[in-house]
């Protein structure tokens, strides 16, 4: 495998005298500056692979302690195929975008299957697997096996955008052509993979996004246009982003003692194959949540007394392009109320255990508070239902006087 060095040997000092002048400064201020990350501690394709989907519009800093779990529990290819997808998104809970960790998981068998369980190392053969497009096929192929291709992403474009003052919007593709041909007479045969994340790392600490950058640490402040015009305020230019869609849902806690019922939730949706608290479109009125509620059990097998029914505080959501305002009820069961399938007592639990196990799309089941409630729990629930998993764990502390 063609693993690229982080520092210089005898043979790489004697091509740095091709190097473009800028890429020489680059490197430099990398091999000084650059932050030292845990991937970049053992770049194996795989290492790689899951720090780029992680990355992938999440920080850094939030990345690391994920990325090191995930490895402890999945820590090759071969382990992650073999995981039932409920373990890769209970590792990915709080990092959002689910749709990365099933693509990988779905990438991982491709991978066994057709690769023989090797990572195909070149960006076009790794731009076919699900969910690595151009820029973290570009980023894996370089970091993990030195093709010299840049790893166009939003850091290297404020980065190009400012250095040439291009005012073309980053959105489209003229702009984008232009920079990733910038950087490809940039990007050094040797050192690619140092190249582009030396870029991500100028991008993320000096070019800041957010306020004002850190021109007098910048390697190619001399080069820059928006230093020496002022501009840095108005570039990269961005076309106006549509504002998010705003979507009414109602939340129910359905729950006995010490169980709640979660369902998973329908493909081709929002957050598609995640468990969540059952949540219907609309703000339901509590006839009508009854109701669904009611449907939604039996449908799954359960026939319920509901006991009570109270309204929860408002919650809001906000995903990249949408807003969820939702509004809530608990629901309380009668303890002995809870048959399944006509089971009653422990029988009826036992065919619960099986739902756990595997739970059905679109099918409810009661799960064990407890489970739920911590964040060590077996239950990945997104974000967006993190205000009634809270709730749920007032009542808990309240000692269930609800
Ligand atoms: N963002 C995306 N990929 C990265 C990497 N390899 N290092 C730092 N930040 C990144």
């Amino acid at each position: 495998m063609n693993r690229p060095e982080n520092h210089m040997t005898e043979q790489q000092h004697s091509m740095r005298e091709c190097y473009h002048p800028m890429t020489e400064q680059l490197l430099a201020w990398y091999d000084a500056e650059r932050r030292i990350l845990p991937w970049r501690e053992d770049p194996t394709p795989y290492h790689v692979w899951l720090s780029e989907i992680m990355l992938q519009q999440t920080r850094v800093d939030t990345v690391i302690e994920y990325y090191e779990r995930f490895l402890r529990t999945l820590p090759d290819v071969a382990s992650l195929a073999a995981a039932p997808e409920e373990v890769c998104l209970k590792l990915w809970e709080g990092l959002g975008y689910y749709r990365r960790i099933r693509n990988m998981h779905k990438a991982a068998g491709v991978i066994m299957e057709e690769h023989g369980g090797v990572i195909p190392g070149t960006a076009a053969e790794l731009g076919r697997l699900p969910g690595i497009g151009g820029y973290t096929a570009a980023a894996i192929a370089s970091i993990a096996f030195g093709e010299a291709i840049p790893s166009v992403d939003g850091n290297l474009l404020r980065v190009y955008t400012r250095i040439t003052g291009d005012e073309r919007p980053v959105d489209k593709a003229e702009a984008k052509k232009a920079a990733e041909d910038w950087f490809r007479e940039r990007i050094p045969e040797d050192r690619p993979g140092d190249f582009n994340q030396a870029l991500m790392d100028l991008g993320a600490t000096v070019c800041l996004p957010n306020g004002e950058p850190l021109c007098e640490r910048c390697c190619w402040r001399e080069h820059c246009t928006a230093q020496r015009e002022g501009t840095w305020e108005s570039l990269p230019v961005k076309t106006a982003k549509k504002p998010p869609t705003e979507e009414e849902r109602t939340v129910l806690l359905i729950r006995t003692d010490d169980r709640v019922f979660l369902r998973k939730r329908p493909e081709g949706e929002l957050l598609a194959a995640m468990l969540e608290f059952p949540s219907f479109p609309g703000t339901l009125t509590e006839d009508e949540a009854l109701d669904a509620a009611e449907k939604l059990l039996r449908a799954s097998g359960y026939v319920v007394n509901i006991e009570r029914v109270e309204a929860l505080p408002k919650a809001e959501h906000v995903f990249s392009h949408r807003i969820w305002r939702m509004s809530g009820y608990l629901m309380r069961l009668e303890e002995t109320a809870l048959t399944i399938n006509g089971l009653e007592g422990g029988a009826a639990l036992a065919g619960t255990r099986v739902a756990e196990e595997k739970p059905e799309e679109d099918f409810a089941f009661p799960a064990e508070i407890s489970e739920v409630v911590s964040k060590e729990g077996r239950y990945a629930l997104p974000s967006a239902f993190r205000a009634y998993r809270r709730e749920l764990k007032k009542q808990l502390k309240s000692g269930n006087r609800t």
